[in-house]
């Protein structure tokens, strides 16, 4: 009896061993009364089947409300992220509505504290996000500034940020979202508007002046596979390459719908024709929504959806990073961003692996 409940226990947890690399231990006998129960058998985890095989791809995860709070769940939580994962995103931190509360005023203590904290646990950190239309304060957007004025508030948010964290961060998403779905044109929105399609090309140069060290990238969603929009992305990252802006990458954000993801055939030529232009490229944001509660087939279906996306990443030689958008089911943004879905991540709301976490984990320890 006690040992089917913990065959059970077995299959549900994966509780990880440390920074162990040894194959899969055993659990020890059942012995007597006295014995402790037979551990679960332990699982290597993410970032230490990378580190061991020396595998290029590195495996991280956005932090968020959860990282050193207040909360309940925050203890766990730093304990998964710093076990499974060797990158770090700030989630909403370095953002500028984060950052800068007034035009004179720069909040760096969080994200200051996710830079570090990562550092001490041997983390790379992603920088996101220095130009995007969304979460930008109002003091910004309701401003009455001139297109020069305009250009210098970007100019010196740059500065400021990439100069702040020069020579710390492994990528900086220098600008977010700049195309729209379904057709070739600019997202509409503050910068856009105001200065026009070289705001991107101002932004990358800024970024390079402060700090020419870090990896600068375009990073945007609905741009993973062939399509209208990634063409547009495409022929953006080409023109600013010919013309010698500093473009160092492509951020494939890949947040997916389980069962509606691209082909692999379509991943993959999409991605070898960025490689082709010189660009390196992330998965930044990865998570595979199910409408909510999920069922057993689709958690099947949304693991085979995380393993042949990271094993596109694994067979590009220029993709070197596999970023998921949150730790656990508990803390995601997309519950309220697409009501009636969620449970997009590695590890349910407990913090229990779920059959995507056992996916990429095997795909990792095998390929
Ligand atoms: C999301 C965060 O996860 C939420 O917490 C926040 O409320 C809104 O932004 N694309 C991006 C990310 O580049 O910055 C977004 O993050 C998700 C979509």
């Amino acid at each position: 009896m006690g040992r089917r409940l913990l065959a059970v226990a077995t299959v549900m947890t994966l509780a990880a061993c440390g920074g162990d690399s040894s194959p899969t231990p055993t659990s020890p006998e059942a012995g007597t009364p006295n014995t402790p129960p037979p551990t679960t058998p332990m699982v290597t985890p993410l970032r230490r089947i990378v580190e061991n095989r020396g595998l290029r791809v590195k495996i991280g995860a956005a932090a968020g409300a959860l990282f050193n709070s207040t909360d309940a769940a925050s203890a766990q939580y730093m304990t998964v992220l710093a076990r499974e994962f060797n990158v770090l995103t700030p989630e909403n931190e370095m953002k500028f509505s984060s950052l800068r509360p007034s035009r004179t005023e720069y909040r760096y203590a969080r994200p200051d504290s996710m830079v570090t904290w990562a550092a001490s646990n041997n983390m790379l950190v992603r920088g996101h996000v220095l130009v995007w239309h969304s979460q930008l304060p109002n003091w910004l957007t309701s401003g009455s500034w001139t297109t020069a004025e305009t250009r210098t508030l970007m100019l010196e948010h740059i500065a400021a940020v990439a100069g702040r964290y020069k020579g710390k961060l492994a990528a900086w998403d220098v600008v977010n979202e700049a195309y729209t779905d379904g057709t070739p044109t600019l997202r509409p929105g503050f910068w856009a508007d105001r200065l026009g399609r070289s705001y991107i090309e101002d932004a990358f140069r800024a970024a390079y002046a402060a700090d020419s060290a870090t990896p600068l990238y375009y990073n945007d969603y609905n741009i993973e596979g062939l399509g209208a929009k990634s063409d547009s992305v495409y022929n953006l990252l080409r023109d600013l390459k010919a013309r010698g802006v500093p473009v160092h990458g492509i951020g494939m954000q890949m947040h997916l719908i389980a069962g509606q993801i691209p082909t692999v055939e379509s991943l993959t030529a999409n991605f070898a024709r960025f490689a082709a232009l010189g660009l390196k490229i992330q998965i930044t944001e990865m998570d595979v929504r199910v409408p909510t509660p999920g069922t057993a087939a689709m958690f099947a279906t949304q693991a085979d959806n995380y393993r042949d996306v990271l094993n596109v990443c694994l067979q590009t030689t220029a993709c070197d990073m596999f970023v998921v958008w949150g730790v656990t089911d508990r803390a995601s943004w997309i519950p309220s961003t697409f009501p009636g879905q969620g449970d997009a991540l590695l590890f349910d709301r407990d913090f229990v692996a779920k059959p995507a976490y056992t996916a990429i984990n095997t795909l990792l320890s095998t390929r």
